[in-house]
């Protein structure tokens, strides 16, 4: 009988994903005649039988190679199969429902299922793994912070938006002699900002690798202004925080509601202004970052990737996922991917920023 192979998008969006569905449609039918099913809204799509099951085929896939986002939904929180209700007294009920996703997948029939996803879609994988499902997994986050992979796609756009945005500041923060602060994404990894900070020069760049001092960054901004060039740029990690302070959440999350990371570009904004008199501005770049069409570096990697998940579920490599190592793909453990890739202060992209006088607020 023809096999079948599923593939679910899940976690935050990121540019590429489209680009993986459709090397898994085309190499599933090309390479060994199977048919792909898509399942929407992550693993929601599990969850709720009304949410319908799309019949992926290679005519369907072939346009949406260098479109933004993910034709099959994707949705972002902590376990999706944990079902939080709020009961008529106000207080909450979690209800477990890992077996009925169980349950739904046994009777999509299919030979496997292609997560892709990052750290959190990796976890709920191993879950499922060990309930019996057949899964192989594609790394993905704009983030860059999951280890046993070089890069993930998604980066690369992302870093391209976020300079962008760095140079169009620059020009309007020259003219008007102004601080610029941009906020950046990247949860507790600096990946992003080290990046756009190297790329757009940046004066300085706070990761949350690297717990800044207000105080040494507001000198290294009186220090860097001479009659020449009287502006700066500071690129701020979403997750950046203060020596011994804590970071930022701009909602801090209740039993339905998860907590959002962001908000210490306004607050280190308005410190900078306070102390050093200078007319600052923030920009926090916020969701940008995820949308619009992926780079070709993103479009390459995340077809290298949807490829070869496919071989990984040919050959019946259960828990398994594909990564970037050096410039090779390679299968590794999901249980390994899980890992979080920080930004290792001593990182020769670092060493390359303080070489160049950025400063990351150190003491
Ligand atoms: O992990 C990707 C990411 O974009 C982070 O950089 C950011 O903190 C988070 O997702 C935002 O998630 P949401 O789309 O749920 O607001």
């Amino acid at each position: 009988m023809k096999k079948r192979l599923g593939i679910l998008t899940g976690g935050g969006d990121a540019p590429g994903l489209n680009a993986v569905i459709r090397a898994v449609v085309l190499t599933a039918k090309q390479r060994y005649g199977w048919d792909v099913i898509g399942i929407r809204q992550g693993y929601d799509g599990l969850l709720f039988p009304e949410t319908p099951i799309i019949d992926l085929t290679p005519e369907r896939v072939r346009p949406i190679l260098s479109r933004g986002g993910t034709i099959l939904g994707a949705v972002n929180r902590g376990n999706p199969f944990v079902q939080i209700m709020e009961k008529p007294d106000g207080s909450i009920e979690e209800i477990d429902r890992t077996f009925d996703a169980v349950a739904r997948l046994d009777s999509l029939d299919l030979h496997a299922l292609i997560v892709a996803g990052g750290d959190g879609t990796m976890a709920i994988a191993q879950r499922l793994l060990e309930l019996g499902a057949r899964i192989v997994g594609v790394p993905k986050t704009i983030d860059n912070d999951l280890a046993q992979t070089d890069v993930t796609f998604g980066f690369d756009t992302a870093i391209l938006t976020a300079t962008e945005a760095l140079d169009k500041l620059q020009t309007t923060a020259e003219s008007h002699r102004r601080v610029m602060v941009m906020e950046v994404m990247g949860r507790n990894s600096g990946w992003i900002a080290l990046t756009t900070g190297i790329a757009g020069g940046a004066d300085v760049i706070l990761i949350p690798e690297i717990p800044f001092d207000l105080d040494v960054v507001c000198d290294h901004l009186r220090e860097n202004r001479t009659p020449e060039r009287s502006h700066s740029l500071v690129v701020v990690a979403e997750g950046a925080a203060p020596i011994g302070g804590q970071q930022e959440y701009y909602i801090k999350g209740s039993g339905l509601m998860d907590a959002r990371l962001g908000g210490i570009g306004y607050t280190l904004g308005n410190s900078i202004e306070e102390k050093t008199g200078y007319d600052v501005r923030v920009l926090r770049l916020g969701h940008l970052q995820r949308g619009g069409a992926p780079t070709p570096h993103d479009r390459w990697l995340a077809t290298r990737f949807g490829v070869a998940a496919v071989h990984l579920a040919a050959q019946e490599q259960w828990g398994k996922m594909v990564a970037l190592q050096g410039s090779s793909i390679v299968a590794v453990p999901m249980s390994e991917a899980m890992k979080m890739k920080h930004v290792d202060p001593q990182d020769e992209a670092v060493q390359v920023a303080r070489d160049l006088g950025i400063s990351f607020g150190e003491k």
